[in-house]
C-alpha cells in the first residue's frame, strides 16, 4: 500500500482546494461555477473538478481521462458543446484528473511510485465519499475507461452507466510489449501517447487537431508525470471480462470507438465479452481516435439515447433532428426522471441495420 510517501488518510484529512474558473459561455447560458478540489487517498491525492449543483436523485458524471490529457483536454469540447448544454444541467459533473495530470502539477520526486489503474480505480470511493454522491454515471476514455470499468466491478452498487471510449480490457501481451519496445527505440514518449490517441492517418494528415494536442503533450511541464500514468496503463492487468461468467459489467454500458482508431480491434472484443443486453456499441465514422474531441454531436446524441434507455432524459429533451432519425423506431424512454426497467441500448452507426434486442429497446444513431 505504500505508494510515494502516501498513506492511509483519514476524512478529517482530506484537504479542499478551491478554485473558482472562468468558463466561456454559450449563448443564453447563465455561468456555472466550477470548483476544484483535492483529497488524500491511500495511494496519493487525487484532484477533481466539480461544475453544476448536485440535483435530487440523480447520479453524478463523473469522467475519467486518458494519458497525455487531463479532464479539459479530453472533454471540454464535449462538456462545452451546444446540444450537450440540455443534458448536463440535469447532472453535477466530477471531473477527475489522473495524479499528477492536473494543471498546474508540480512533477513528482524521482522515485515515485505513481499508483497502478488499480489504484487509481480505488481512489474514487474517497472522491465520492467527500462529496457525499452516492451512484455516478461514468464517461471515460483509454485508460480513464479502464479505470472506472475497475471502479465498476469492486463497486457495481454505485455504477449506474458507463460510456467506454476506446477501451482495452486486456493486459499487454508479449507480442504487444516486443512492438512497445521496438517503438520506444525510435519514438519519444510524446509521439508514442500520441500514436495511442490518434491514428496514424490523423497523425500524418497533421490536421489543427493534431497539431494541437502534439503541442500540448510534447511541451507539457509534467511530461514526467504523464510517462508514469503512461506505464501504468501499460503495466495494466486483463479486467477479465467473461460473457456470462461473474466478472462482468452490471449496468448499462455503451462502448464507442472510432473506426479506424487505433483500439478499434480491443473494443469490438471488449463487446463480444459483455452482456448483450446491457451493452450497446457505437462505431463512429469519421471520427479518428478521440470521437469526444471530433464528433462532439455525434456522442452528444448518443449520449442523449443512453440516458433516455436509462430513464433520465424525457423524450421532449430530444432534437428534432434527433426525434425525426428515430420517429420509426420505439423507445425504451420513460418519463424524465422515471426510471425504465429496460436499460438496454442498442446501437448501430455502420450499417443503418438495427441489431437484435428486444423490440422496443432498440434505438439509432446515425453515425
Ligand atoms: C462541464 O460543464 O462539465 C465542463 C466544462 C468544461 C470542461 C469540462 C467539463
Amino acid at each position: 500500500m505504500e505508494n510515494g510517501g502516501s498513506r492511509q488518510a483519514t476524512m478529517a484529512e482530506l484537504q479542499e482546494v478551491q478554485i473558482t474558473e472562468e468558463k466561456p459561455l454559450l449563448p443564453g447560458q447563465t455561468p456555472e461555477v466550477a470548483k476544484t478540489h483535492s483529497v488524500e487517498t491511500p495511494y496519493g491525492s487525487v484532484t477533481f473538478t466539480v461544475y453544476g449543483t448536485p440535483k435530487p436523485k440523480r447520479p453524478a458524471i463523473l469522467t475519467y481521462h486518458d494519458v497525455g490529457l487531463n479532464y479539459k483536454s479530453c472533454f471540454q469540447p464535449l462538456f462545452q458543446f451546444g446540444d450537450m448544454q440540455e443534458i448536463i444541467q440535469n447532472f453535477v459533473r466530477v471531473h477527475v484528473d489522473a495524479p499528477g495530470m492536473e494543471e498546474g502539477a508540480p512533477v513528482f520526486p524521482l522515485g515515485y511510485q505513481y499508483p497502478s489503474l488499480d489504484q487509481l480505480a480505488d481512489m474514487i470511493p474517497c472522491i465520492l465519499q467527500y462529496l457525499n454522491f452516492s451512484s455516478v454515471i461514468g464517461i471515460g476514455v483509454g485508460a480513464g475507461a479502464y479505470v472506472l470499468s475497475r471502479y465498476a466491478l469492486s463497486h457495481p452498487d454505485t455504477v449506474e452507466g458507463l460510456v467506454l471510449i476506446n477501451i482495452d480490457p486486456n493486459a499487454k501481451g508479449w507480442m504487444d510489449w516486443a512492438a512497445h519496445k521496438l517503438t520506444g527505440l525510435t519514438s519519444s514518449i510524446a509521439e508514442m501517447i500520441l500514436g495511442h490517441l490518434f491514428s496514424q492517418e490523423e497523425l500524418s494528415g497533421n490536421s489543427e487537431l493534431i497539431q494541437k494536442y502534439r503541442n500540448i503533450i510534447t511541451h507539457a511541464p509534467n511530461l514526467a508525470n504523464i510517462e508514469l500514468y503512461w506505464n501504468s496503463y501499460n503495466n495494466r492487468r486483463d479486467l477479465n471480462f467473461e460473457r456470462g461468467g461473474d466478472v462482468t459489467l452490471k449496468c448499462p454500458v455503451m462502448l464507442v470507438v472510432g473506426d479506424q482508431a487505433p483500439h478499434e480491434d480491443a473494443v469490438v472484443e471488449c463487446n463480444s465479452k459483455l452482456d448483450p443486453t446491457q451493452t450497446s456499441f457505437l462505431k463512429m465514422a469519421d471520427s479518428g481516435g478521440q470521437p469526444q474531441l471530433t464528433q462532439p454531436g455525434k456522442l452528444t446524441e448518443a449520449f442523449k439515447y443512453f440516458l433516455q434507455g436509462m430513464g433520465y432524459m424525457a423524450s421532449s429533451c430530444m432534437t428534432r433532428l434527433s426525434r425525426s432519425r428515430t420517429a420509426s423506431l420505439t423507445s425504451a424512454a420513460s418519463i424524465d426522471g422515471n426510471r425504465s426497467r429496460s436499460r438496454t441500448l442498442s446501437q448501430s452507426s455502420e450499417s443503418g441495420t438495427l441489431p437484435s434486442g428486444p423490440p422496443g429497446h432498440t434505438m439509432e444513431v446515425s453515425c
